[in-house]
């Protein structure tokens, strides 16, 4: 690409106010992250903020966003987040570049087809009734952790369904927690500081340790069984081949695929339906709309994957909950230089965008901090003006979400088996506060359940 007189680099873009010596704007973030990245927008469709004494630009315009996801996207890598997830997360499709994210992507999309998703839909709804049973009228529950657990149990038992995966469910269960709980820190803070012989690092490492050691013991059992007939992920993992090279995944990259697709799919599920439930309590009109659509559609029996298409009202609801709470920050780093908003970015430029502050772009929606379900009826959207680049809840373009259907599904069938049994009432006394880690997740909502019918 040629640089020619243009603006180039970081020096072109305006700083955003605010930044002191060494720490740059990392105090800002700390105290208010959302606030401070919603502030973003106000210095145009670019601005510089320091992380400690590391430069990065924030992307705040829809358009651009687009560039950096889609129309160039070849020329960017995942960036420093993702180096820091590495250890963790190992080469998983989230973490991995270029040619192998190509492959490995190749090898996993049949994973979360429609006809996939069809037969894990079973186990989602097995387990919102085994949820549903559990409450006892009156209880008082922690919804954030209720729906963490029904996330956590979904996952684990759609990639382990049989004995030989047993050890790994229980792993998951018991180490997911501790992980998801510092993950975001861990990745966003120096590596000097991993080494701090403090409970949160030791609790962390012990976890990571655990949880890689049980998957690679399934693994190996599970590979030596030769059984690999069967629907669940490890076993899809385990028989995938390349369609281009015919190669198949060695054991270590069969176990980063797992443990990314439990990073990126337990604490952003269980927020979603959290703040589902949240939301549908402090607006009793909406709530009693889907209640009416759910006994419509479903009845008193299980929910299935048929029924979902026709729960639309449900449909209208996670599309507003997943746009008001979403992912509050994205990575890239150009691998060579690019041109955005007409400056010149060199090699290595570390590039961040808020999918959470882009939703809530008054620009872009009208009362955009406020809870309209019914803004995404198709007569509104039209009004509205609404583009496929202004609602990105799952990213867009070659690193798009591969869990988006998956979750859906999974999202749609817990709302309706609950909502049709139970009542969620916010417990006195506390008002839930936004928290930043991947996605924007509530400190806690303490609910009583209240069954339905008496
Ligand atoms: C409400 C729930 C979810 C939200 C909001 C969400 C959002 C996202 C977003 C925005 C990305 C793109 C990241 C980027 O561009 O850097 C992503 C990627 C990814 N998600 Fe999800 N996700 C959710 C649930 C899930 C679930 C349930 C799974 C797995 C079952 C999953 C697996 C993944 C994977 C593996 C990637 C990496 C894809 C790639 O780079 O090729 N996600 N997700």
């Amino acid at each position: 690409m040629s640089v020619g007189l243009q603006p180039v680099g970081l020096q072109s873009v305006p700083r955003a106010p605010g930044a002191v010596p060494l720490l740059g704007h990392a105090l800002k973030l700390w105290r208010d992250p959302l606030g401070f990245l919603k502030s973003l927008r106000e210095h145009g469709g670019l601005v510089r903020v320091d992380l400690g004494t590391m430069p990065m630009i924030v992307i705040t315009s829809a358009e651009l966003v687009h560039e950096v996801m889609v129309k160039q996207a070849r020329s960017f890598e995942k960036g420093r987040f993702f180096d820091r997830l590495r250890p963790l997360a190992g080469n998983g499709l989230a973490n991995s570049d270029g040619e192998v994210h190509r492959k490995h992507r190749r090898m996993l999309q049949p994973m979360f087809s429609k006809e996939r998703i069809a037969i894990y839909s079973d186990t989602m709804s097995r387990n919102a009734r085994a949820l549903a049973d559990s409450w006892t009228p009156g209880q008082e529950i922690e919804l954030e952790q209720a729906m963490a657990e029904y996330a956590i149990e979904t996952l684990a038992s759609t990639m382990f369904s049989t004995d030989i995966g047993l050890p790994a469910v229980e792993a998951v269960r018991k180490n997911l927690p501790v992980l998801l709980k510092n993950l975001l820190i861990r990745a966003a803070s120096p590596k000097a500081l991993d080494r701090l012989p403090i409970p949160a690092n030791r609790d962390f490492d012990a976890a990571a340790a655990n949880l890689r050691e049980v998957i690679n013991e399934v693994i190996v059992t599970a590979r030596r069984s030769g059984d690999t007939n069967r629907n669940d992920l490890l076993s899809l993992l385990l028989a995938a081949q390349d369609t281009e090279s015919g190669d198949g995944l060695s054991d270590t990259e069969v176990r980063d695929q797992l443990g990314t697709i439990l990073f990126a799919g337990a604490e952003t599920t269980a927020a979603t339906l959290a703040w589902t439930f949240h939301e549908l309590a402090a607006h009793p009109e909406v709530e009693k709309q889907l209640v009416a659509e759910i006994e419509e559609v479903v009845g008193d029996r299980p929910v299935t994957i048929e029924d979902i298409p026709r729960l639309e009202g449900i449909r209208r609801v996670l599309d507003e909950v997943i746009r008001l709470h979403g992912v509050t920050m994205l990575m890239r780093r150009t691998t060579e230089p690019v041109e955005l908003a007409g400056i010149t970015f060199p090699t290595g430029t570390e590039v961040a965008f808020s999918l959470y502050a882009i939703h809530r772009d008054p620009t872009l929606y009208a009362n955009a901090d406020s809870f309209d379900p019914d803004r995404w009826l198709p007569k509104r959207q039209e009004e509205a003006g609404l583009g496929r680049k202004d609602y990105i809840p799952f990213g867009a373009g070659n690193r798009k979400c591969i869990g988006d259907l998956f979750v859906w599904t999974e999202a749609t069938i817990a709302i309706a088996t609950v909502l049709a049994r139970w009542q969620l009432v916010p417990a006195p006394g506390h008002t839930p506060k936004e928290v930043a880690s991947a996605v924007a997740h509530a400190d806690r909502i303490p609910m009583t359940v209240r069954p339905r019918h008496t």
